[in-house]
């Protein structure tokens, strides 16, 4: 192709270099800052990794605390942005206010980038990350007209998005029959573990996004916005909604062989969401810790069986599918994601907002890492024109 080379949707372009994240898509392999995922997953809270992301080594347990105690703090959002959500029609989806009010967080802590110290940096990576989960919820009670529920200083990230969503005016919680705390533990745990598998995946969509607004000079916040904005598709963080709502329309175990039929079909438009990703060719290890944890909560959290034994059913045929075997498409982190929220009584439309709970220090993090690279270019890629 003469001076530059075709590539469209960049299937083998590095538009970077970077330390944040590996992944090795032949062998299953992801590791953030060299830590693996099995291991961050299963012996650290999220707030360890969102720590490890932006510092390049876990934290100490003073350290932690500090940081837990930091992001409680910075959790409240500034009052003129209430107005900006009341503003919004009820109905409207969570994930197009959540890219809205994160975009106006840049004007209330508007900073002149080029005179940034590095430690000013720092505090905006932590002020959003700590925002995010309060104006998710926000998002989400805007869309149902409910008025809002401030965070609660005495509970920590994970907790307090849960109370945030499920609390009622006041603060007041529903008990449980036995007056027991209706955000038990083991909910935190599960949630905690599904942010820490979103935290961050290199070069991704939303992250590339992200990444080319930076390389323009513009306000991080608004960067992460259009992060907000390209994960919200269905091929992207948008799939995990997509996949409950198709394991309901196709209702019962009896018409998964119609639907496989139908996503085999080259006529047909139709996926099976949660399936297939550009860089895993073997499985994606996100997806089997989730699926493993599924099993472990199926009791505990009463997932519901009868998307399980429907969603089971597709992945034991596609897994032996000459058409899946030989594309190598397998089951997706957004495959199990949506059973163990719809039990932790998430509403499908915030399946993506939680997602972009857990990717918010990921995309700041490849900001930051952005504006230290030396000698950062544009990005400004070219195309083969073949207009008139
Ligand atoms: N169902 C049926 N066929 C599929 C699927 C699927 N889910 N995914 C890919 N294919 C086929 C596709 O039709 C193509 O076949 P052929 O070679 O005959 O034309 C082949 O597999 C390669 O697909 P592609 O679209 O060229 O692959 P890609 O790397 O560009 O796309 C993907 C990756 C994730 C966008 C795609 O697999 C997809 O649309 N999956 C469903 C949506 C989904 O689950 N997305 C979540 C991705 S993981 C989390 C995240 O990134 O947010």
């Amino acid at each position: 192709t003469g001076m530059f080379t075709y590539d469209p949707g960049y299937t083998s372009t590095a538009s970077c270099t970077s330390e944040v994240t590996f992944i090795d898509g032949d062998k299953g392999e992801l590791r953030y800052r060299g830590v693996e995922i099995e291991e961050l997953a299963t012996n650290h809270e999220y707030l360890e990794s969102v720590y490890l992301l932006l510092n390049s080594k876990l934290p100490t347990k003073e350290e932690l605390q500090d940081f837990d105690l930091e992001l409680r703090h910075r959790s409240f959002l500034h009052q003129g942005l209430n107005d900006l959500f009341i503003a919004f029609p009820s109905n409207s989806h969570p994930m197009a206010t959540l890219s809205a009010a994160t975009a106006a967080l840049s004007t209330f802590y508007f900073s002149h980038l080029d005179v940034c110290t590095e430690e000013e940096l720092q505090v905006m990576a932590r002020r959003i990350i700590a925002k995010m989960p309060t104006i998710a919820a926000y998002a989400y009670r805007t869309s149902i007209g409910a008025p809002f529920i401030q965070p609660d200083i005495d509970r920590g990230f994970t907790e307090n998005f849960l109370y945030m969503m499920r609390a009622y005016p006041g603060g007041k919680m529903h008990r449980g029959i036995n007056g027991e705390d209706v955000i038990r533990d083991i909910e935190i745990k599960a949630l905690d573990t599904i942010f820490t598998l979103h935290a961050d995946h290199e070069q991704n969509a939303s992250t590339t996004s992200v990444r080319n607004v930076a390389s323009t000079g513009a306000h991080p916040y608004v960067a992460i916005s259009s992060g907000i904005s390209a994960l919200w598709g269905s091929a992207h963080g948008g799939a995990n909604e997509s996949v409950i709502e198709q394991l309901e329309m196709i209702g019962h175990v009896d018409n998964v062989d119609a639907f496989i039929a139908r996503a085999k079909d080259p006529e047909d438009d139709f996926r099976l969401m949660g399936f297939g990703h550009r860089v895993y060719k073997n499985f994606d290890p996100r997806a089997r810790i989730l699926k493993e944890l599924q099993v472990q909560l199926q009791y505990e959290l009463k997932l519901d069986s009868h998307l399980m034994q429907i969603a089971s059913k597709i992945e034991e045929i596609a897994l032996n599918d000459e058409y899946f075997v030989s594309r190598k498409l397998y089951p997706n982190i957004d495959f199990y994601s949506g059973v163990i929220l719809t039990a932790l009584k998430i509403p499908i439309s915030m399946f993506t907002p939680v997602f972009v709970i857990g990717r918010t220090v990921g995309w700041i993090t490849q900001w930051m890492e952005f504006k230290k690279t030396k000698g950062a270019k544009i990005a400004r890629p070219r195309q083969l024109y073949v207009g008139k």
